[in-house]
């Protein structure tokens, strides 16, 4: 049964056909996780356009660009869909912020996690739970981490799919498609940010920097915050 729904999938070049293959197999149980990003925009469109019955959903962490909560009521206008949002737990981060203060992010790798884990990864846990499919807008191109990721496969430790359907786009494959589908995007990424995730952890990048060199930029380990442990 799985190698029979990862086979048809994957072998699917339509994404729109894809989702709904997935729809399909297990209805109501297909969610789609949106940063509001590029690619999550590109992906938002798609549903939308095509009345793909997915959860859409984001994780607020509470330190979001407000160029990025402008977007999502664009959004909202712009397709008349609602998603979800997710936030922390209200007693994890007033303890997290009791004791370690507003930014402890700044100060080690391990602070940095738990800050990501109490903001992202325990939100993101609850909004999959009875999910069968969580599908994300990852692309290969992003980072070394990412690269070896297939379209579809079976995540053992949260028993769904993930699907990550514009795994093989180019970073020009997906501005094409924004583009020619008129899909609003944030405005930072009019001002050299590319990768865009919570204020105080994003910058703008230089021309020729790694596309994700703007995210933790004061890091140099692996530069991922948990939602996608490989
Ligand atoms: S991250 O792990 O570094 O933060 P990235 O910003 O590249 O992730 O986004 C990759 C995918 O993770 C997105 O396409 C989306 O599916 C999911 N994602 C990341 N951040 C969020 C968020 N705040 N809310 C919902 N989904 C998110
Ligand atoms: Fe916290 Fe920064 Fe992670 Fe956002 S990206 S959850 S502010 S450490």
């Amino acid at each position: 049964m799985k190698d029979d729904i990862i086979g048809l999938v994957a072998g699917q070049t339509d994404i729109a056909a894809g989702i709904r293959i997935l729809t399909e197999a297990f209805p109501g149980a297909v969610a789609f996780s949106t940063s509001f990003g590029q690619e999550d925009q590109a992906l938002a469109d798609i549903i939308w356009r095509n009345d793909l019955p997915v959860r859409v959903f984001t994780l607020d962490t509470g330190r979001l660009f407000q160029e990025t909560y402008d977007l999502m009521d664009l959004t909202l206008a712009r397709y008349r869909h609602h998603f979800e949002v997710y936030f922390p737990e209200t007693s994890a981060v007033e303890a997290l912020v009791k004791e370690k203060g507003a930014n402890s992010f700044y100060e080690s790798v391990e602070n940095r996690k738990e800050c990501c884990h109490i903001r992202k990864v325990v939100p993101l846990n609850r909004a999959l739970q009875g999910a069968k499919v969580w599908i994300t807008g990852l692309r290969a191109e992003q980072s070394d981490n990412r690269h070896d990721m297939p379209v579809i496969e079976w995540d053992e430790a949260r028993q769904l799919y993930k699907y990550n359907p514009l795994i093989h786009w180019t970073y020009e494959d997906m501005m094409q498609y924004l583009k020619a589908n008129n899909v609003p995007y944030n405005k930072l990424h009019d001002k050299g940010f590319v990768s865009i995730g919570c204020a105080p952890c994003t910058r703008a990048i230089e021309p020729g920097e790694h596309p994700r060199a703007g995210r933790w930029w004061w890091e140099t380990s692996k530069k991922e915050c948990g939602l996608h442990a490989s």
